[in-house]
């Protein structure tokens, strides 16, 4: 059901771990499958720029390559910046070419950047109520 881009997205890749002294660390559940989305940050204090991301999960491949996606893309960019990045950026550097039952996963993505820098910052996060 997955599109041939996502698969071999899905093999190769970069992304998936920990960061060991992270800054930022954002962790949402899906509601819908109960998998969960750790995000790891490391943060360049001074000039407010996410220098490394990486994630890890217990999801599923659009998860994976939803999260890895957007890891990579997260990587120089202010948090200001990141924050912008929408479900909807997450899908189109996929590929988009994701199952429709899945998009779920891929929010995963959008509400991890956004649980991480909340938490950095001290404001709270709440889980948006999505509907599809
Ligand atoms: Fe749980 Fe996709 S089914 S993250």
């Amino acid at each position: 059901m997955y599109s041939d881009e996502t698969l071999e997205r899905f093999k190769a890749v970069k992304n998936m771990g920990k960061i060991a002294d992270a800054d930022a660390i954002g962790e949402v559940g899906n509601v819908y499958c109960g998998d969960i989305m750790r995000l790891y940050l490391k943060i360049d204090k001074v000039k407010d720029i996410i220098l490394d991301a990486k994630f890890k999960t217990f999801g599923c491949v659009a998860a994976i390559v939803s999260m890895d996606m957007a890891c990579e893309k997260l990587k120089g960019l202010t948090l200001d910046e990141a924050l912008k990045i929408t479900n909807r950026d997450v899908l189109s550097l996929m590929g988009a070419n994701i199952p429709k039952q899945k998009i779920h996963c891929s929010v995963m993505a959008q509400e991890s950047i956004e649980a991480a820098i909340k938490t950095y910052r001290g404001e709270p996060f709440t889980p948006h109520d999505h509907h599809h």
